[in-house]
């Protein structure tokens, strides 16, 4: 299992049997900072973390210097959009990186995988809080920030669909907050409507998870194609890149499709793709990020190469 310094992130691998009791009071070798490290999930530390008025600095760590944010985004359910957000995520946490994820998906999966139901989410702050975000930011014990979601995340689309540049609401939102995190990754619903629009106009980078299946092909056509209007329409610099999910490599059919996706997107597949695992649908009913849940898992392997190959573009 893994550990984390409270202060300065340090992710540290630990054998579970050093708990005597659920929890234990370690010094991190890196900054010295002596924290509880705990067997069983601790109690979500729900403090909305303050920032700064400069925008700079989170309350106890020093800025990041560029943060990328990055949108993961299918309009076709069930391709592991979600699952890549957290365990992306996770990684690069594990690699020292000071990661927010934002569920802009009202069914708020993400949220509940990170056991933050209920929280205050993106359509609560613009609404209530003078859209202060950091007022709804929690961190979780993963190491990882988050901006929650609920279900009346609905009614955001509702409120803002009609108001001038509402595809940018998001964005905006983000210009001060980016200046603390390394990266930015964004969840989203399967459809191309408010959310999708406006996540993509706040990120340099879409990833576009997918299965190798005839309609997930047709799937990956219309993302490209909303992100290539987007691109010809504004002079919104946005990459993107395919990435091949629930992947069985013994299945001839999933083979050849991944072959055209490959000729179809370009040379803008990731390298890396997810096998189809049992591990990661068990680490789902932990609620823990698969690297935590089991780091042998085969998909484990596959999100810290995926965050490698992220980390090199
Ligand atoms: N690598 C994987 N191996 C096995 N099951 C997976 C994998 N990735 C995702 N799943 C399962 O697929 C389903 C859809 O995943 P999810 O991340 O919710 O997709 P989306 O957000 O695109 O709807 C979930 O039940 C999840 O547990
Ligand atoms: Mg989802």
């Amino acid at each position: 299992m893994f550990i984390s310094c409270d202060k300065c992130n340090t992710k540290y691998k630990v054998d579970e049997s050093v708990f005597k009791k659920p929890s234990l009071r370690v010094k991190c070798s890196k900054c010295q900072h002596v924290f509880t490290a705990y067997k069983t999930p601790p109690p979500l530390d729900d403090t909305p973390f303050v920032l700064e008025d400069s925008g700079a600095v989170i309350k106890t760590q020093a800025p990041a210097p560029e943060c990328k944010i990055i949108c993961v985004c299918n309009q076709k359910g069930g391709v592991a959009k979600t699952s890549t957000c957290l365990n992306l995520a996770s990684a690069l946490s594990a690699k020292g990186k000071r990661v927010l994820l934002i569920d802009f998906d009202v069914q708020a999966n993400l949220s509940l995988l990170l056991r933050c139901k209920n929280k205050k989410s993106f359509f609560e702050v613009m609404d209530t809080d003078d859209g202060d975000l950091t007022k709804a930011i929690v961190k979780t014990k993963h190491g990882i920030w988050l901006l929650p979601s609920n279900s009346r995340m609905a009614l955001a689309s509702k409120k803002y669909l009609n108001q001038e540049n509402f595809e940018y609401l998001l964005r905006e939102k983000l210009a001060r907050i980016k200046k603390v995190f390394d990266y930015i990754i964004i969840d989203t619903p399967p459809s191309g409507d408010f959310y999708t629009l406006n996540a993509l106009l706040a990120s340099d980078l879409a990833i576009i998870p997918t299965q190798c299946d005839y309609l997930s092909m047709n799937g990956v056509a219309h993302i490209v194609n909303m992100i290539n209007v987007i691109k010809n329409k504004t002079n919104h610099k946005l990459d993107y890149r395919g990435l091949a999910t629930l992947y069985t490599p013994t299945n001839t059919v999933e083979n050849v499709i991944y072959k055209k996706l490959k000729t179809q997107l370009a040379g803008k597949m990731f390298d890396t793709v997810i096998n189809r695992d049992s591990s990661l649908q068990e680490s789902h009913i932990a609620r823990l990020p698969v690297i935590e849940y089991d780091e042998n898992s085969q998909a484990g392997k596959q999100y810290l190469e995926l965050s490698d190959e992220l980390l090199g573009i």
